[in-house]
């Protein structure tokens, strides 16, 4: 296979990043799209060029043209098609955050298995700056001694979808339609990046704190039920843990942060600079990067990665077995959430040699 044939299913505005993305990327092409608001297709296809609009999801699927989907629905219509897609004997690049529930991530992840097709997960995005990638490779590499730790905190002022921003989308803030708010919605790239600087370990429980009510209510009719603001404390079987704070609104600038503690040395994140302590015990900051703009970042790369890797025949990242950890990690914050209490996650099997990176 020298060129990727995709199918995009959803054709609203993260759609319009994936093919933004593909524009002018030869080793793919998308051959069709399909969206339950066929007008928003077909405005879709004319503006990428797109040959055809499938009239259905069983349309889209049939094409043998059509090697891999991006499934680019809102979480609630993220399952049906990813699993239709799998069946069909296609690969999938499936949007986040993964599922709304952990019986339906086991579904989407066990249909894979069975089926032999990559399944991916966009919760990847952070991993594929510059930054991340790099920080990575020190840490696979030993240079900072033994993880025990790493941290994220990511605050914004006033971003809600659904009301600060992309008013239409009001699913956003819709539990039963978005499965939560901020740490679902944000929170899920923060986790997966966290885990993957761990060493993709198991997460064994999980305490976590939730708040809504920062910012102007909701407009009339609208009702928010979901949170703006949420601090989770993670422990992993491998000994380490982790800490996020995650919020789509907030009153704070300037206190992103994410770092990864090693027993050697510590990394900080953009500008990636790696901390060690000096013989008279003072801190020496070594920065290996420059500060991260738009490129470096990497945003597209989740898109154009997953190309090159289905074409290379190798998983691409986040795997569906990785995506269903955070997947947990969300389950059990929300749990913690309502009942006050930390909540213990059963150990589950790990995947088949043949499917992981
Ligand atoms: N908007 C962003 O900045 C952004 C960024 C990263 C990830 N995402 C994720 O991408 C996904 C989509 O978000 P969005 O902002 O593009 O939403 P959106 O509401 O703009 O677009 C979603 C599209 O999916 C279509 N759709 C709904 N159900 C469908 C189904 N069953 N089959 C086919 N089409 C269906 C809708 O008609 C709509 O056109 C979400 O999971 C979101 O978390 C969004």
């Amino acid at each position: 296979m020298e060129q990727l044939g995709l199918g995009l299913i959803g054709t609203g505005r993260i759609a319009h990043s994936h093919l933004r993305a593909l524009a002018d990327y030869l080793p793919a092409r998308v051959n069709s799209v399909f969206d339950v608001l066929p007008d928003r297709a077909e405005a879709f296809a004319q503006q990428f060029s797109i040959p055809s609009v499938s009239p259905s999801l069983e349309d889209l699927l049939a094409r043998t043209d059509i090697d891999a989907v991006i499934v680019a629905t809102p979480p609630f219509a993220h399952a049906q098609p990813t699993i239709a897609a799998l069946e069909a004997g296609k690969h999938v690049l499936c949007e986040k955050p993964f599922s709304l529930s952990v019986p339906e991530a086991e579904q989407m992840v066990a249909t894979a298995e069975r089926t032999g097709r990559f399944l991916a997960v966009c919760s990847a995005r952070y991993r594929h700056a510059d930054g991340a990638r790099r920080a990575h490779e020190l840490v696979a590499a030993g240079e900072l001694g033994t993880i025990y730790h790493a941290r994220s905190s990511a605050f914004r002022l006033r971003g809600r979808p659904g009301i600060d921003m992309f008013t239409d989308a009001t699913w956003f803030i819709d539990k039963t339609r978005a499965g939560g708010g901020a740490l679902i919605d944000i929170g899920v790239y923060q986790i997966d990046l966290l885990l993957w600087m761990l060493g993709n370990p198991h997460v064994t429980s999980v305490l976590a704190t939730g708040f809504q009510g920062i910012g102007d209510p909701p407009p009339a009719g609208v009702v928010q039920t979901v949170e703006d603001h949420a601090v989770v404390m993670i422990r992993c079987d491998n000994g380490a843990s982790a800490v996020l704070e995650i919020a789509w609104s907030s009153n704070i600038t300037d206190n992103n942060a994410f770092l990864v503690f090693g027993t050697e040395a510590g990394l900080r994140l953009n500008p990636l600079r790696k901390v060690t302590v000096s013989p008279d015990r003072k801190p020496v900051e070594e920065r290996l990067l420059p500060e991260e703009g738009p490129e470096s970042r990497g945003f597209g790369r989740v898109t154009t990665g997953f190309v090159d890797d289905i074409l290379a025949g190798r998983q691409p990242w986040t795997s569906g077995r990785d995506a269903l950890e955070v997947t947990r990690v969300i389950d059990a914050a929300y749990r913690s959430i309502a009942t006050g209490r930390a909540v213990e996650i059963a150990s589950i099997p790990r995947l088949a040699e043949s499917l992981e990176r």
